[in-house]
């Protein structure tokens, strides 16, 4: 459970969320594009705000509210998520086809272009089952960004796939912060938030517990129980 959890991300940040097993990282950011529905509190991603008050219910205004603020809001799983019946080219176009009415020859120049930079501009026609874990991440990061998002969430990329593959899917994601891709990252991987984070959150119990900047969260933490969850990494 979230409790009170307040959060200004500015546009181009690169966020990342650490915390123990359970302590609300992922119900965060499901939060944040309303896949889980909050009691109450207000999302604003760019100009769509979406707010709860708690005392009614979810009503189908909210959710075409929600809908808009979707449309600015990618998101990654730990598990990928493909489509296994499409090839990764269909994966990347089927969602600006289907959301936002593209045409076919643009849905699929935008799809090659974004598959090309994730570095899979040759398995464009293979199916997911078939690519390395390191592949299909960078192919579920490039069916987001066909959406073209204001706002990347990742809930643990790396954390299904080897070291090595793992730092493929981390440079996919540092290349779109040195474009200016705003994203908030929950992750276990410590070397990625100590060196490409411009913010570390650490979150427990349902709590930001503490921010800063990832020289200060890691080398001189104020709070003890942020001292003692990277006590326990070591
Ligand atoms: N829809 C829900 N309603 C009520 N409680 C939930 C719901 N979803 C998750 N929880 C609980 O909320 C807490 C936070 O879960 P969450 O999955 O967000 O943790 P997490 O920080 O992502 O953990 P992990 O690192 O294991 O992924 C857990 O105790 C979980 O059991
Ligand atoms: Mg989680």
């Amino acid at each position: 459970m979230l409790k009170g959890i307040s959060l200004a991300v500015a546009r181009g940040e690169l966020i990342s969320l650490i915390g123990p097993s359970g302590c609300g990282k992922s119900t965060f950011l499901r939060c944040l594009n309303f896949l889980e529905i909050p009691d109450s509190g207000d999302v604003r991603v760019v100009d769509v705000t979406v707010s709860r008050t708690g005392r009614r219910g979810w009503l189908r205004a909210d959710e075409r509210q929600a809908h808009q603020l979707r449309a600015h809001v990618g998101m990654v799983f730990q598990s990928f998520n493909l489509f296994p019946q499409y090839t990764v080219l269909q994966n990347a176009m089927l969602a600006p086809r289907v959301v936002k009415r593209a045409r076919v020859q643009d849905a699929e120049h935008t799809a090659r272009q974004l598959l090309e930079k994730v570095g899979l501009g040759h398995v464009l026609d293979r199916y997911p089952q078939t690519l390395s874990g390191g592949q299909q991440q960078r192919a579920a990061i490039a069916r987001a960004l066909a959406m073209k998002p204001d706002v990347m969430l990742y809930d643990e990329p790396t954390s299904a796939l080897d070291p090595e593959v793992a730092e493929e899917v981390l440079n996919v994601m540092r290349a779109l912060d040195d474009e200016g891709m705003t994203q908030i990252v929950v992750t276990h991987d410590m070397r990625f938030a100590r060196a490409a984070a411009d913010r570390v959150l650490y979150v427990e119990g349902g709590k930001i517990v503490e921010e800063g900047p990832p020289e200060t969260m890691f080398a001189e933490p104020r709070d003890a129980r942020t001292r003692r969850f990277l006590r326990t990494l070591l």
